[in-house]
């Protein structure tokens, strides 16, 4: 029964392909300072540390998560702490306190995919014998002020195992883990160390609050979905470096939520999840604290509407539909 879809108590009115098509519309928003009164968030980007603005959500709203936080010492992305941590397991901790919040805001049958890379202590990005960086943006690695070693957990050249460490601390949470996917990529930001082999793939763990959520095996087999090894190139969006592709997240809208559900990605980066959920007629919230790159969303998102409409634009010429739509957006 579980592996089957599962349906939600809330009935969703069904209504014409173009029209839920419409309901993706795209605005742009600032949080008000005020506590619980944050006015609509659906559909929108908002600009901020969602370490904050997760704790002003209701609970059991969104049907879904999907984000990629930032690792651990990697590239830094301008105002975030998380991170830039000294320690890894500072790191290990900080994140975890962000996906204790997000179990709360998660409803009780929805699905939350964590994607999150691993990554060696101390010398990531430094060519050791060559005293300098191998690529621009390793000067970011630079700057992080890392832990001295302890030769135990903390030493040089230790694989961390950050992905399963912070898996283990939510399921400490009371998370259930029911997928651990390898995302291999055939065209991987190069790792090169002449004593080890190459890295090629990052971690999507598949988190459940309940052992009762919406899951559609069906769906996952007919996209090719339905084994836990996904093989995806990556391709990083215009100034974002670390975005994920829409191909790869496509499939886990379409098989763990419901047209017109919400979405919700914590660290949206260039707005990679919230296309995703348009283009699925699924609805999203970004939250991302660099105001930089809640423009390069915004953007995006715009951009990804007017695709939408102009499709729409052409369908309704042909089929004479009403463009209409009775979205009501959610406040609170
Ligand atoms: C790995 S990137 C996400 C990339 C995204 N999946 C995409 O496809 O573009 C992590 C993002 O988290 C953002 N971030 C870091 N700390 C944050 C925080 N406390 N609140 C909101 N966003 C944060 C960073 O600015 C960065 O854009």
């Amino acid at each position: 029964m579980y592996s089957k879809a599962v349906k939600y108590k809330k009935k969703t009115k069904k209504r014409p392909q173009m029209v839920r098509e419409l309901q993706a519309e795209y605005q742009v928003a600032t949080l008000p300072m005020e506590e619980n009164q944050l006015g609509p968030v659906i559909n929108k980007i908002i600009c901020g540390d969602s370490g904050e603005l997760l704790r002003k959500l209701p609970s059991n709203f969104v049907h879904l998560i999907i984000t990629s936080p930032p690792y651990f010492g990697c590239r830094s992305y301008g105002n975030e702490t998380l991170g830039r941590e000294e320690s890894p397991l500072d790191y290990v901790n900080n994140l975890l306190r962000f996906t204790i919040e997000l179990k709360r805001v998660l409803h009780k049958e929805g699905s939350f995919y964590l994607n999150i890379g691993d990554v060696y202590f101390g010398t990531k990005g430094f060519i050791r014998n060559k005293g300098r960086y191998a690529r621009k943006t390793d000067i970011h690695y630079k700057e992080h002020k890392i832990i001295k070693p302890d030769g135990k957990y903390l030493q040089y050249k230790q694989l961390l195992m950050l992905p399963e460490r912070v898996a283990m601390g939510m399921q400490e949470q009371g998370w259930v883990l029911r997928n651990k996917i390898i995302w291999e990529k055939p065209n991987p930001v190069p790792s090169y160390s002449p004593d080890r082999r190459y890295p090629v793939y990052e971690h999507i763990f598949h988190f459940v609050k309940s052992r009762r959520y919406y899951f559609d095996l069906e769906i996952a087999k007919k996209l090719n979905n339905h084994r836990d090894i996904y093989r995806n190139g990556i391709e990083p969006f215009k100034e974002h470096q670390a975005s994920y592709p829409v191909s790869l997240i496509k499939p886990l809208i379409l098989t763990t939520s419901k047209e017109n559900d919400i979405v919700l990605d914590p660290f949206m980066g260039s707005g990679t999840t919230a296309v995703a959920a348009i283009l699925n007629n699924r609805r999203f919230i970004g939250l991302e604290i660099n105001q930089g790159f809640c423009k390069i969303a915004e953007e995006r998102i715009k951009e990804t509407q007017s695709l939408i409409n102009n499709r729409l634009h052409l369908q309704d010429k042909q089929l004479n539909w009403s463009k209409s739509y009775d979205e009501k957006q959610i406040i609170f």
